[in-house]
């Protein structure tokens, strides 16, 4: 019992070079399935360095799926197949929506810089625990992939359990991966805070020593080949980044300095606001971030932010992974987890899902183009995709 007939097409609702913003609508009569799997593809079949899309929820007959504003089609795409999946099995055949002629036949030239991010690496005591492992592999990726990388910037939960040891691992870890590796920069998370009754100074005070930070709070700014980086970090114990009047004054004077609104400020904070990117909405249960109202006052003024959003590991092949800068708050970005994943079905079995994610930043003069990768199968993530411009901040 399956799909009398099922057909597919994609519609671009945009001429802009490179994005995909359009909608693909899958029509299908007979037994329908509970969603639908789509990947970019051409001729010679599915592009293999990419996964699936997020998942499509068949909804009827006539499913209509938008792809997320601000997606960038791979070069090479020239379709994409769609299979419909029963019991988490694809059907055997596929249908082909094909793209306008030409739209994935874009070079926009090597970029200025390139770094990485990654979140939530939760280093363990133990070399061969699969979330060192992933660290290992995260650093030969980029080695390979962006041999001038000017940084891999980790978006907290260093150590899974706050153990200066976990941070000496990391540091061999790094040191194993030679001269080749990108230099390497911590934000604070939760878990970098510990879960007994250990002082928080001494917490913070491991954490700095552990990743080689000459800072005495957790929140700082470094300037790497001439763009700013700032590092926001919990002041209290606890699952939630509680900010102090300190740190969002210091915030403030230091978004400021040197600033140019066309260029990117690269803002690093553990715990995501509540209802922004992926993991971060109510129902979801991974927002953390105590003072969002004074927070979002502060970025708010700052359009050219790009702010990253850790904590909730959730998969970057979810709808929400990216929110666009709007009238209230500036780009956003989850930024999973390099030790394991978490979605939608994990928060009620409470077991996670044994992956590791991250994003390769390509910056240019007018934007910024953003690739999730599924560090784990070395593949790009189909739905985390994006374009970020900066040609129309003035
Ligand atoms: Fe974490
Ligand atoms: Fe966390």
């Amino acid at each position: 019992m399956e799909i009398k007939t099922m057909t597919a097409v994609y519609e671009r609702m945009t001429d802009k070079t490179g994005y995909a913003d359009g909608t693909l609508t899958i029509r299908a009569e007979g037994t329908l399935p509970k969603e639908y799997r789509a990947y970019w593809a051409n001729e010679a079949g599915t592009l293999v360095d990419y996964t699936a899309f997020a998942p499509i929820a068949c909804s009827g007959e006539t499913t209509v799926y938008a792809l997320v504003p601000s997606t960038l089609i791979p070069t090479g795409a020239d379709r994409i197949l769609v299979y419909a999946v029963y019991d988490g099995e694809e059907s055997d055949e596929c249908v082909c929506a094909m793209l306008p002629d030409g739209v994935s036949d874009y070079d926009f030239g090597k970029a200025d810089y390139e770094l990485q991010v990654q979140s939530d690496i939760h280093i363990t005591l133990d070399q061969n625990h699969v979330h060192n492992r992933h660290f290992a592999n995260t650093l030969e990726d980029i080695k390979r992939i962006s041999p001038d990388s000017i940084g891999l910037f980790i978006n907290g939960d260093t150590g899974d359990s706050a153990d200066p040891q976990q941070y000496e691992n990391a540091q061999e870890i790094i040191r194993n991966a030679g001269d080749a590796a990108p230099p390497v920069f911590f934000a604070i998370g939760n878990h970098d805070l510990g879960f007994d009754d250990t002082p928080y100074e001494i917490r913070l005070a491991n954490f700095l020593k552990g990743t080689n930070n000459d800072a005495d709070t957790p929140y700082y700014d470094r300037w790497v080949a001439g763009l700013h980086f700032v590092f926001l970090g919990g002041e209290k114990p606890g699952c939630h980044a509680w900010l102090s009047e300190a740190q969002l004054g210091w915030l403030e004077e230091t978004l400021a300095e040197n600033r140019d609104p066309n260029r990117p400020i690269y803002v690093f904070l553990h715990q995501g606001m509540m209802d922004t990117v992926a993991g971060t909405f109510e129902y979801q249960h991974w927002h953390g971030v105590t003072q969002t109202t004074e927070l979002a006052a502060i970025l708010k003024k700052y359009p050219e932010v790009i702010l990253f959003s850790g904590h909730s590991h959730w998969v970057m092949n979810s709808l929400h992974t990216m929110k666009l800068r709007d009238e209230n708050l500036p780009t956003i970005f989850n930024t999973s987890s390099g030790g394991y994943l978490w979605d939608d079905e994990a928060e009620i079995t409470h077991k996670g899902i044994t992956g590791s994610e991250g994003y390769y930043f390509y910056g240019y003069k007018d934007k910024v183009i953003a690739r999730g990768r599924d560090f784990e199968a070395g593949k790009w993530i189909a739905s985390a995709q994006f374009i970020v411009e900066y040609s129309d901040l003035t």
